[in-house]
């Protein structure tokens, strides 16, 4: 049977603070990709955040859940959800919104060392935290009717931490998945059922149960506190982390800026269906709009979607590129040492991506 050669479509949702900066980076740098992609991408434009809010009355109108279910994969720009109002004034959050309506499960989070940068970890790191996406903690998301955090009388607050069989199925499914096509083909279930023993129980318990179906891939299991600490001690003994939301959240932030920070911290959150290529940072609201953003994170989220979606070879010609310049310290960005601002630095990588050819 013949390839399927109808062209792909994106949808670009620039978002808050850097985020028009890095996206107008990363699909520059998807143009200089062309090359090298099996298939035709077009890319489509809507707006979220507070640009829609001023514009429609939603930080994300139900027009771009739609959109975003009508694409084959979305690029979605870091939003200033913390500074959003409340929900009953629009103030919603994208990334909970579209996680949900799109059924994004798994947000696959790789915290890697790039030759010739310099990293806080002590020795290289290569791992991948697999964090389940869709309940947990994250009360905007993991209850059916209503917020999963409430207030019963005033001067108490209560949250619902939502753990799931199915979830935590899906999730292990995702982590073993990619152990397995990994070199090291281990994963590590991080949870806290020493204390949380029915919800992370239960993870751990299904964790366990798909562990068993995969004997290839070696497994064993750590706390969370311990997690932290054997992160900073020695991230090199991790391959892949397998947890629940908020543990992810905040473990694949502090993988990151171990192996050299949240500017070069891609991920893609996935479902059976749909994708959506975010990076993990937010919008920085501290150095927006100055040309300092570095665009790396959100570009290494455009690479995960492209091989998500079949396109291998684009991102493999990306990676190698992506390393040339992260490689010399005249080719990076200022957060790494480099002295380039965001555009300057997309010139160049764009400019290596044709010179290296696909
Ligand atoms: P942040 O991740 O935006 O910033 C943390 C620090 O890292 C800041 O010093 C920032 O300047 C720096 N940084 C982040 N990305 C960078 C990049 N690409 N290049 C260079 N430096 C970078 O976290 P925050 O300040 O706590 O959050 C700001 C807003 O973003 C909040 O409203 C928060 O709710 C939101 N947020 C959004 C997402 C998302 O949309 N995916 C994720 C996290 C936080
Ligand atoms: C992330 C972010 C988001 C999340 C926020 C902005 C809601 O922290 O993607 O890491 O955790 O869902
Ligand atoms: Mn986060």
């Amino acid at each position: 049977m013949a390839a399927d050669m109808t062209p792909l479509r994106l949808l670009a949702l620039d978002g808050d603070g850097i985020g028009p900066e890095i996206m107008a980076a990363t699909l520059a740098v998807l143009d200089a990709l062309r090359p090298a992609l099996g298939r035709e991408i077009t890319v489509d434009h809507a707006t979220i955040g507070f640009e829609a809010l001023k514009a429609s009355g939603s930080t994300i109108p139900d027009a771009v859940v739609d959109a975003a279910l009508a694409a084959d994969g979305v690029l979605l720009g870091p939003v200033s959800h913390n500074a959003y109002p409340p929900r009953d004034e629009g103030g919603l959050n994208p990334s909970g919104v579209l996680r949900r309506a799109l059924d994004l499960y798994a947000n696959i989070r790789p915290a890697r060392t790039w030759p010739g940068t310099k990293a806080p970890a002590r020795g290289p790191v290569d791992l991948v935290v697999v964090r389940e996406n869709l309940e947990g903690f994250y009360a905007d998301r993991n209850l059916h009717l209503g917020p999963g955090e409430f207030m019963p009388v005033p001067g108490v607050a209560l949250a619902v931490r939502r753990i799931t069989e199915e979830a935590s199925r899906r999730i292990a499914e995702a982590a073993f998945t990619l152990a397995e096509t990994r070199p090291a083909r281990r994963v590590t279930a991080v949870h806290k059922a020493n204390v949380m023993r029915v919800s992370d129980g239960l993870f751990l318990d299904t964790v366990r149960d798909v562990a068993a179906q995969h004997p290839n891939v070696t497994y064993d299991e750590m706390l969370v506190d311990a997690a932290a600490a054997h992160l900073v001690r020695d991230a090199g003994r991790f391959d892949i982390i397998a947890t629940t939301n908020m543990f992810g959240d905040i473990l694949s932030d502090l993988a990151s800026e171990l192996a050299g920070g949240l500017g070069l911290a891609g991920s893609l959150n996935h479902g059976p269906r749909h994708a959506a290529a975010q990076a993990q940072h937010g919008s920085a609201p501290d150095i927006a709009g100055q040309d300092r953003a570095n665009p790396v994170s959100l570009i290494l989220s455009l690479g995960m979607l492209l091989r998500h979606l079949g396109e291998a070879h684009a991102a493999d010609h990306l990676t190698t590129s992506l390393a040339t310049c992260l490689a010399r310290p005249q080719t990076r960005t200022r957060d790494l040492g480099g002295q380039l601002g965001t555009r300057a630095f997309t010139d160049t990588l764009v400019q290596t991506l044709a010179e290296t050819g696909p």
